[in-house]
């Protein structure tokens, strides 16, 4: 097979580094902040956790070298890469990864319109009350107060709306100077205001409770679904199978080493995950909240754990501007590879391609969460299934692992191994001896595990 020449003028990150930090940039997110919590609470905790890991290490890295791969070789968007490598018709990969995309804004950027309302609470003083009341009520309060964010009428439309024009803005200034300057910046701050919040989480009462729940497993707990969800969050976090980490790839200099730099995402990914259950769930259980409380979980305990800090106000604020940060940058990741690929037709100017697809966004997302519309109310397939739980499931568990397994697929089997060796290894400098089993690993392992993970929660393989 012959790699096409492909020309190009196109915009690129420019060292290593910046490579691992856009990466990354793309993989921390709500999905640590938000989501990893509101799942370990519902799903019972570090039985759940060791399986997200399990995944993460044996699915998510391999798709996301293979994703890597394919952007790096063949410097285009996530759908025509495939064209370009020869395969058109494996082009439905970068389809199916694109859909995930879309599925996973339209409610994400809802979410993170509550975190960009937390940031002016917190700015404004809103729970200052708070710290003087007893645990009770202080627990009332901060449950009214989020949900009078998520119930407004046109308050948390227009806070969608926001998030989305300034992703909008940040995609305009274009790879280098909007993505990779961002990234490098300030993923260092959110790490380390973090770990602030992770050691205040520990001197609390319920620290010890939280700590069994996070870390020590209760096996009964697990069954094909937290399995299958587990497996899904393990491609939201990274995300993987959304061609991200391809177009992501396609912007890499030559000399990042791919293998590296998935596993250094990887597990500075789940740090920050358990960064954010070590502080979460201790103020849960101090407060004797319930784990599975859902979606609130996040915007309910991290009022009540800075209420307890001197200049709790400040610190709060530091870090819901840090998670809306983390939350617009993942954002970026979603939209940039629907815009490359739509701009790449050189029929749209990327400028307008951003413009279509915001307002889809814009839209679509609106219908989807907003609690007044008649939109949300719709049960799904007679089941009790809202359009939110359809694009959220749908994305992680079923979108994003599918194309996981032709990504991998067309790197373990179609690619010319050649071409697949020079990219692992950069030409034979690196990774010699990485390579044989990664191999392996990407033709059989992966694939089979995911595979196998689908046939059980189907019910099909018991
Ligand atoms: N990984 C991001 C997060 O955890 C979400 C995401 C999924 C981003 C898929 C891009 C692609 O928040």
């Amino acid at each position: 097979m012959k790699i096409k020449n492909v020309v190009s003028e196109r915009e690129g990150f420019s060292t290593k580094v910046a490579s691992y930090f856009s990466s990354l940039s793309s993989a921390v997110g709500l999905g640590n902040i938000w989501m990893f919590p509101v799942l370990t609470g519902l799903f019972g905790g570090a039985s759940f956790i060791f399986c997200y890991i399990f995944f993460a290490l044996l699915t998510g890295i391999p798709v996301m070298v293979s994703e890597y791969v394919i952007g790096r070789r063949t410097r285009t968007n996530a759908i025509d890469a495939f064209g370009v490598l020869g395969k058109p018709y494996m082009k439905i990969t970068g389809v199916l990864g694109l859909m995930g995309c879309l599925f996973i804004l339209f409610f994400y950027s809802s979410v993170a319109g509550w975190v960009y309302s937390y940031i002016g609470k917190a700015i404004t003083g809103e729970f200052k009350g708070i710290s003087n009341m007893p645990l009770d009520q202080a627990n009332t309060v901060s449950q009214e107060i989020f949900n009078n964010v998520i119930n407004g009428l046109m308050g948390p439309f227009l806070l969608q709306l926001l998030v989305i024009t300034v992703v909008a803005i940040v995609l305009i200034l274009g790879v280098k100077r909007g993505i990779e300057r961002l990234s490098k910046t300030l993923m260092p701050v959110l790490f380390l205001l973090l770990l602030i919040c992770a050691i205040k989480g520990l001197t609390q009462p319920g620290a010890a409770e939280a700590l069994k729940f996070l870390f020590v497993p209760d096996i009964s707990k697990l069954n094909s679904t937290t399995i299958l969800t587990a497996m899904g969050l393990a491609f939201f976090k990274l995300s993987a199978g959304s061609g991200t980490q391809t177009t992501y790839g396609s912007y890499f200099t030559g000399s990042t080493n791919l293998v590296s730099n998935a596993i250094q995402v990887c597990i500075s990914d789940i740090v920050v995950s358990i960064l954010a259950g070590i502080a979460i769930f201790p103020v849960v259980f101090t407060f004797h909240l319930n784990p599975e409380s859902g979606p609130g979980l996040l915007f309910n305990t991290i009022p009540l754990l800075f209420s307890k800090i001197p200049m709790g106000g400040l610190f709060m604020t530091l870090f819901f501007v840090l998670t809306g940060i983390a939350a617009t940058m993942a954002m970026l990741s979603l939209v940039e590879p629907v815009v490359a690929f739509l701009s790449s037709k050189k029929l749209l100017s990327r400028n307008t391609a951003i413009l279509i697809t915001s307002s889809l966004i814009a839209v679509v997302g609106f219908l989807t969460m907003h609690q007044g519309s008649y939109v949300n109310t719709i049960q799904l397939f007679g089941l009790n299934m809202s359009f939110f739980d359809f694009f959220n499931n749908g994305s992680s568990n079923y979108l994003l692992p599918i194309a996981g397994i032709l990504f991998s697929v067309t790197t373990g089997w179609m690619m010319d191994s050649t071409i697949f060796h020079d990219e692992i290894t950069n030409n034979g400098t690196t990774n010699k001896k990485v390579y044989p089993i990664l191999r392996i690993v990407i033709r059989y392992l992966t694939p089979i595990l995911i595979l196998v993970v689908f046939l059980n929660a189907i019910g099909i393989l018991k």
